[in-house]
């Protein structure tokens, strides 16, 4: 799958972001190797911790639906802002090399690795192979 597609679904459920405290609205498309794409948009709530970036409920329905290898994610805002740090840590739980693809919506994009993201990372996983990376 090409990236722009990636971006394009990512955009589309943007719209769906429920982001009424902050207004700024986030969209990702997690990309699986089985090929599957999984969306997320942030869901914010009236107790502001306990809202939720698009990124993970992007993971959580994947990992939920069996998926655990991802290739790349695309995250789309207004401003092309980058993944929050506890984004970046779930992330590399299921694996470094995922490309992050970094929109905003007039068309700029950046794309690094969750390892470039997030260098020298607490990586249990990695140690005890508990989880997903080959
Ligand atoms: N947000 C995300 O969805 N992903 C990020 O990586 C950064 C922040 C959301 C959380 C909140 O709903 C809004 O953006 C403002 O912080």
């Amino acid at each position: 799958m090409e990236d722009s597609e990636l971006i394009i679904e990512a955009a589309q459920v943007r719209e769906y972001a429920y982001a009424p405290y902050s207004k700024y609205k986030v969209g990702a498309a997690l990309l699986g190797i089985s090929g599957r794409v999984y969306t997320g948009c942030n869901v914010e709530n009236g107790v502001y911790p306990l809202g939720i970036c698009a990124e993970r409920a992007a993971v959580a329905k994947a990992v939920s639906e069996g998926e655990r290898q991802f290739e790349a994610i695309a995250v789309v805002t207004e401003d092309g802002g980058t993944p929050c740090g506890a984004c970046r840590q779930v992330l590399s739980e299921f694996g470094l090399d995922i490309r992050v693809i970094i929109a905003s919506t007039s068309g700029h994009i950046r794309v690094f690795t969750v390892r470039e993201l997030l260098p020298e990372a607490f990586t249990l996983a990695l140690r005890d192979d508990g989880a997903c990376r080959p």
